[in-house]
């Protein structure tokens, strides 16, 4: 997929996030600025990174050696839980920010609610000023499941423009997901591919072979066309490439149905309420 083919998403602050992007979790940190060159040189102009990652310092030189311009790629980073805070927050955005070697970072994301720390409300009202203040052109969450996300809510003078989730063939989280939307949030899915699980479910080999795909672009071009927003990883530049090149088929209703009915509550991340 060419990088101007690329379709974006409208964001409910006005802003728009490319339909793929470029997931960094478990990339090594001495390979990621390499990865994430090649992701740009193929055409991504998304990258979802993080904190607790401990690579926002590659992406940082990947920004600046790949010639790319500046507002061409869109670039997410989270909040670490130790960070949570109203004053700890601004600072650890700060970090970041220095890290990245950026001014402005295009997405800013709580990345879980940690909720016995208690902070997760009071963390959202500095993520508020952040995003009044323009340093977060957006901002949003990771991991709400439902509880903290409608507690969050009740306190929220903004609504998330995100919400990023654990979203793939054997674990859907439909209802989460229905919910993030109908408060007008676009769902990120992480481990797209089930962290490689799901990729020999036979609804996906199936049809992979009738349209002469692997069984990832099927994956990833089911995201797309739910309106979820995938953010694949590999460390191999051929898999890195193939991933985003998903907009020349379209899977018809019975396969997307089909992958659908996969549905198997296969968690592979954290378990969130315990997770702090
Ligand atoms: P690798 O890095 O060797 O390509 P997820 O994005 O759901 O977390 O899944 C990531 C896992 O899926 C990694 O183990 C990655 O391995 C593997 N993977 C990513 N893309 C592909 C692909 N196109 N074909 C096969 N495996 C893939």
């Amino acid at each position: 997929m060419k990088a101007e083919r690329l379709p974006r998403l409208e964001l409910r602050d006005g802003n728009t996030i490319p339909a793929i992007g470029y997931g960094l979790f478990q990339v090594p940190s001495d390979d990621a600025q390499r990865l994430i060159e090649e992701a740009l040189a193929a055409g991504y102009r998304h990258i979802d990174g993080a904190a607790a990652y401990g690579n926002e310092g590659a992406v940082g030189k990947a920004l600046a050696a790949c010639g790319i311009d500046r507002d061409e790629i869109f670039v997410t980073t989270k909040l670490w839980n130790a960070d949570q805070g109203y004053d700890s927050a601004l600072r650890a955005f700060d970090s970041s920010r220095e890290l990245l070697g950026l001014d402005e970072i295009d997405l800013y994301l709580i990345h879980f609610p940690a909720p016995e720390r208690g902070l997760f409300t009071e963390t959202w009202t500095a993520f508020e000023r952040l995003h009044a203040e323009g340093g977060a052109r957006s901002i949003g969450v990771s991991n709400f499941i439902e509880p903290y996300l409608q507690e969050l809510l009740a306190s929220a003078n903004e609504v998330p423009a995100v919400h990023q989730i654990e979203v793939h063939p054997t674990y859907q989280q439909r209802a989460l997901q229905e919910l993030s939307r109908d408060h007008g949030m676009v769902v990120e899915a992480y481990s797209p591919l089930g962290r490689s699980a799901d990729l020999s479910a036979p609804a996906v080999v199936e049809a992979a072979a009738r349209h002469g795909r692997t069984p990832a672009q099927v994956i990833v071009r089911w995201h797309v066309q739910h309106g979820t927003v995938p953010l694949p990883k590999s460390v191999n530049p051929e898999r890195i490439v193939a991933n985003l090149a998903v907009d020349d088929f379209v899977l018809t209703e019975a396969e997307m149905s089909a992958i659908d009915a996969l549905e198997a509550g296969n968690r592979t991340g954290e378990d969130i309420p315990h997770f702090n």
